[in-house]
């Protein structure tokens, strides 16, 4: 039987769109190997955000070459957002046999054929209108019980630092019914969460239907007892996307709204369109009607001019909004973006320094959010093993990680954990039962 491995770098839509090429393989009859070595096919799911996941991509590609030389028959291919833009820095490799960008990715069983008989390079414009068919392909899951479901893909915004306009083109929804129809499939086989994907979620918008009106639809689904969506951006979180979350029971309270810096000078220069102001006031009236909300984002520092002032509006902007989880990155200028034009004038020490300082406080508020949870008993939905094996690992509604002892049979199902030891980063705890449904429960 043939094998594939698949190596995804990047955000959930990469890992979303590598489970459907791996549906692909999977009705072709291909089985998933375990390394790269035992593959027949190969294939490099690759990010351009930052320089660090580029280059992360182009070693690991480097290091096919050895495989190539000793199996010349096994197929290399690379795609996603570092060949939709910038095709010459993966041609460079001649031991890849294949290139293909993010609009191409439903056709991989043709492309792997030609790629067979010579190199193969497809790489399609954002022209195409892809999104009737994408959801049809079944994505070959590694979690039994939670999955993905890209709603939503592109993005028109065109923040002055992001490449993801230029990698993943003008944004476009997903017919309702056709979301509802993948979820409806995924529930058959057994998954309870589902998180609706978009690069901008809360833009979602298919011929007047938006994301609120979907979390309608996905809630009405049998057999799914939590929804999540991710990445909101500020300007699209509206209202009735928060009267939703906190009148369906199957919405959980978790939100993903990346501010990306607190001063509103640099706020305008990344074209982000609002104020610190209006975030914070996004973030009061989510926090007002859903008031167990876990609340994440994302953060660049050393923005081009970027002063000790301006950071420091970033930093009173988390101590107003109190944040469970945020990711900070120091900013580093990507090809074809506005901001690439402007001088990268924070030397690399000070963007570490704000980056360290930023990332203590997010843990302070982490922590003290986590420690509050001692004691408590949590509503967990058992995804798995955790990263060392010993450990069943799993998700709270509102998103935190926790690990406990267990035996496989609790993957899957919905347990009530009390916790026992808190941390920034994760919670753990013992199992006091197994819960049948989350929902029947309540109801
Ligand atoms: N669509 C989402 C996320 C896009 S990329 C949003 O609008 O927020 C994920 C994160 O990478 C961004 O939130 C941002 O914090 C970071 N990022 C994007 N481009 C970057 C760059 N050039 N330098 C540093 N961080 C960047
Ligand atoms: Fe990038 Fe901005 Fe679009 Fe997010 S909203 S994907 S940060 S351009
Ligand atoms: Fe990276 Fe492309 Fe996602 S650039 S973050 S994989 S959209």
């Amino acid at each position: 039987m043939k094998k594939f491995y698949i190596k995804t770098f990047g955000c959930q839509m990469n890992v979303n769109d590598s489970e459907k090429i791996a549906g692909i393989l999977r009705d072709l009859g291909y089985e998933k190997a375990g390394s790269p070595e035992e593959a027949d096919v190969i294939i490099v799911n690759t990010c351009s955000v930052r320089a660090k996941p580029d280059n992360k991509a182009y070693s690991f590609i480097g290091n096919l070459k050895r495989i190539k030389k000793e199996k010349p028959d096994t197929i290399i291919a690379v795609g996603g957002c570092v060949p939709q833009k910038e095709k010459k820095s993966i041609l460079r490799f001649e031991h890849v046999d294949l290139v293909f960008g993010t609009f191409n990715f439903m056709k991989i069983d043709e492309l792997i054929e030609r790629a067979r008989k010579e190199r193969v390079v497809e790489v399609l414009n954002s022209k195409i209108r892809e999104e009737d068919r994408v959801p049809l392909i079944d994505s070959y899951l590694e979690n039994v019980c939670v999955a993905y479901v890209t709603v939503q893909r592109g993005c028109n915004r065109f923040c002055t630092y992001c490449i993801v306009p230029f990698t993943r083109g003008r944004e476009r929804s997903v017919k309702p019914e056709l979301v509802v129809q993948e979820v409806k499939r995924l529930a058959e086989r057994g998954v309870k969460e589902v998180h609706l994907l978009g690069q901008n979620v809360d833009f979602y918008n298919y011929e007047g239907t938006d994301l609120a009106d979907l979390l309608y639809m996905v809630s009405e689904v049998e057999g799914i007892e939590r929804i999540r969506f991710t990445t909101s951006h500020p300007c699209g979180f509206s209202r009735k996307i928060v009267e939703a979350m906190r009148d369906i029971e199957k919405v959980c309270p978790y939100v993903h709204l990346p501010p990306q810096s607190g001063s509103n000078r640099i706020l305008e220069k990344m074209n982000r369109g609002y104020t610190k102001e209006e975030y914070i006031e996004k973030v009061m009236m989510l926090k007002e009607e859903v008031p167990e909300v876990a609340l994440s984002g994302d953060f660049i520092v050393g923005f081009p001019t970027e002063t000790v002032e301006d950071f420091e509006e970033t930093l009173s902007l988390v101590e107003t909004c109190v944040f469970d989880q945020g990711f900070v990155f120091e900013y580093s200028p990507r090809p074809f973006t506005k901001a690439s034009t402007f001088k990268d004038d924070v030397p690399k020490e000070e963007k570490n320094r704000r980056l360290q300082e930023l990332q203590n406080l997010l843990k302070t508020q982490a922590e003290e959010k986590n420690r509050k949870r001692l004691g408590k008993v949590e509503e967990v939905l058992v995804e798995g093993w955790s990263p060392k094996g010993k450990e069943l690992s799993g998700r709270t509604r509102d998103n935190k990680l926790v690990v406990f002892d267990g035996d496989e049979s609790l993957i899957g199902e919905f347990v009530d954990i009390e916790i026992t030891e808190t941390s920034p980063f994760f919670l753990k705890g013992k199992v006091l039962e197994r819960v049948e449904s989350i929902l029947a429960r309540k109801g």
